[in-house]
C-alpha cells in the first residue's frame, strides 16, 4: 500500500470481528515500526504493555475502560497500553526542563510513535482504536507500571467488523496562517 492509501484508509474502528487473534510476532513488527518515529534527542521514551491473553484483555476492559469504550473494543483481541518514561523527553541531563512544555514532549513523542503504530497496523490489514478515556491508575495497577512512567492511551487492535465513516476534517484555510 502507498503511504497516502494507508493514511486515508486508517479509521478509528469501534466494532471488531469476534474470535480473532493477532500473532505476537505481528504486534512486535508493528511496535518495531513505531520505533522509527523521531523523538526528543532520540530519547525513545515510549513503552508498551500488551494484553493478548483473553483473561488480561477482559481485565483491562472491565477495570480501566468506561462502558462506551468497552463496547467499542468488545471483540478486539489485543489491547496495547502505551506509556512514556517521564522527565527525559524535554529535559536536560540534570533533569531540568528545556522549556515550558516539560513532560508534554514525552506525550508528543508517544503520539508520533503511536501514529506510526496505527498506520503499520492498517498496512497489515488490521484496525485500531486509540482510547484516551481510560483509568490510568487502574492500568498502572493491572500491569505494574512504575511511577517513572506516565500512562497515556489504550489502543485496541483487531479486525474491523464494519466500515466506519470518515469524520470530516477542517479545511487547511481554517488551521493555517501564512506570513
Ligand atoms: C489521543 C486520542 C484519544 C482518543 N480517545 C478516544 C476514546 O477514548 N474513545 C473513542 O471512541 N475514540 C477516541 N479517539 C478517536 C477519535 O475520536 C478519532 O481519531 C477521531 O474522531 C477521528 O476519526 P478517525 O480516527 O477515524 O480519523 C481518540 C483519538 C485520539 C488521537
Amino acid at each position: 500500500m502507498e503511504l497516502t492509501e494507508v493514511v486515508t484508509s486508517r479509521r478509528s474502528v469501534r466494532a471488531y470481528k469476534k474470535d480473532t487473534t493477532v500473532e505476537q510476532s505481528t504486534i512486535e513488527e508493528i511496535i518495531r515500526f513505531a520505533q522509527e518515529a523521531p523523538s526528543w534527542k532520540n530519547s525513545q521514551t515510549g513503552r508498551y504493555y500488551v494484553a493478548i491473553s483473553p483473561e488480561k484483555v477482559a481485565a483491562v476492559k472491565e477495570k480501566s475502560l468506561p462502558e462506551f469504550n468497552q463496547k467499542s473494543c468488545a471483540d478486539a483481541p489485543v489491547l496495547i497500553v502505551t506509556t512514556f518514561v517521564k522527565n527525559r523527553a524535554g529535559f536536560d541531563r540534570e533533569g531540568n526542563a528545556d522549556n515550558e512544555l516539560g513532560n508534554e514532549w514525552g506525550a508528543y513523542d508517544l503520539g508520533l510513535q503511536n501514529e506510526l503504530l496505527t498506520l503499520k497496523a492498517t498496512e497489515l490489514g488490521l484496525d485500531t482504536l486509540i482510547m484516551g478515556i481510560r483509568d490510568g491508575e487502574a492500568l498502572r495497577a493491572e500491569f505494574d507500571i512504575p511511577d517513572t512512567e506516565e500512562v497515556v492511551a489504550v489502543i485496541a487492535l483487531g479486525y474491523r467488523d464494519n466500515e466506519p465513516e470518515k469524520p470530516k476534517r477542517k479545511d487547511v484555510e481554517a488551521i493555517v496562517k501564512f506570513f
